[in-house]
């Protein structure tokens, strides 16, 4: 797959700037920053007057990211505030920028296409690398960390919790024995070791790596993306402006349901109306453009105008 310039295609552009709708002298706060692909698009339609706060948890894409948005076009297509932030940090960067209230919270999970393929990162098994997965340096244990040292239950609860591996428990015994042997440090090791324990299936060969889920499920563990997830769907609505929209691209069941979830819930409580009630995906042509964009579900929420009074 070729990758574009900036390292990283983002996935349904077209639909979030209809949902997002973002206008001239607004102010949007991207989670998300990654490598600027929502980000520039929607600066360029806040235009000069406009205030894109941005975010990213990794110093390198958000370098990037401050980059690409400072020297496309001859001017900054609007103003910035960018911050190496977790999002879940949210709360704390709004009040350093000193607003209560923004028009949009705007965030695509996960990681870009620049980090699976870098070997700093450690994320991917194509090639061998050390096994790390931190995005964030602030982070203190590596993906080597947890799987040298969580004990195998609590290995296999990781794999099972996290990207419902149905082989959770071969695995994690797997991993044990051989890390009895000697630590496993890199991903091809680890990859070989998940392929072992998984049964082969006779007939058409697999379309997934059998190890797809252990990385997907090591990643979301030592970057605590379920809490971080958590805490911003706790914390965005009460930023939104009236009529203010959230949106939030997931690529995997455990982060939509969330998603769907909180929105629920928020409704229930007269805090936000769901627009999306069923996810938006990507279309075919975008699919068949990038691969990676096939697991994208959009889901946007507004800041209703206020608690739903009990009849
Ligand atoms: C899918 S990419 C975003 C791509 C971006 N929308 C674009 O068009 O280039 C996700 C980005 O979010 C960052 N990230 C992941 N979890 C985060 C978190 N909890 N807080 C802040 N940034 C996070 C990653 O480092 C990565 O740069």
């Amino acid at each position: 797959m070729e990758l574009p310039a900036s390292g990283h295609e983002p996935v349904l552009l077209s639909e979030i700037l209809t949902w997002l709708d973002p206008r001239s002298g607004q102010t949007f706060v991207d989670c998300t920053l990654g490598r600027a692909g929502h980000a520039l698009a929607i600066a360029q339609r806040l235009s000069p007057s406009g205030l894109l706060i941005g975010l990213d948890a990794d110093p390198r894409n958000l370098q990037f990211a401050a980059d690409r948005l400072k020297t496309t076009a001859s001017q900054p297509p609007c103003r910035t505030r960018l911050f190496h932030a977790n999002f879940a940090e949210l709360a704390d960067v709004l009040e350093e920028v000193g607003l209560k209230q923004v028009d949009a919270i705007f965030a695509d999970l996960g990681i870009s296409t620049n980090q699976l393929f870098d070997e700093e990162y450690g994320l991917s098994f194509a090639a061998p690398m050390a096994l790390d997965m931190r995005l964030d340096p602030r982070i203190r244990r590596s993906a080597a960390h947890l799987v040298n040292n969580l004990a195998e239950e609590e290995l296999a609860d990781v794999l099972y919790k996290l990207a419902d591996e149905r082989y959770s428990r071969r695995i994690a015994r797997k991993i044990g024995e051989a890390r009895r042997i000697s630590p496993i440090t890199t991903t091809d090791r680890l990859a070989a070791l998940v392929r072992e324990a998984v049964p082969v299936k006779f007939g058409p060969p697999q379309r997934i790596d059998p190890a797809t889920r252990t990385f997907m499920a090591l990643r979301i563990a030592v970057n605590q993306e379920v809490e971080n997830l958590t805490g911003l769907l706790e914390e965005a609505p009460r930023f939104l402006t009236p009529g203010g929209r959230l949106a939030i691209v997931s690529f995997h069941s455990v982060e939509d349901r969330l998603v769907k979830q909180a929105f629920r819930s928020a409704e229930q409580t007269g805090l936000l109306t769901v627009l999306t009630p069923k996810p938006i995906s990507p279309s075919s042509d975008e699919i068949a453009a990038n691969p990676r964009s096939r697991s994208a579900k959009l889901r946007v929420a507004a800041k209703a105008n206020g608690p739903k009074v009990r009849e």
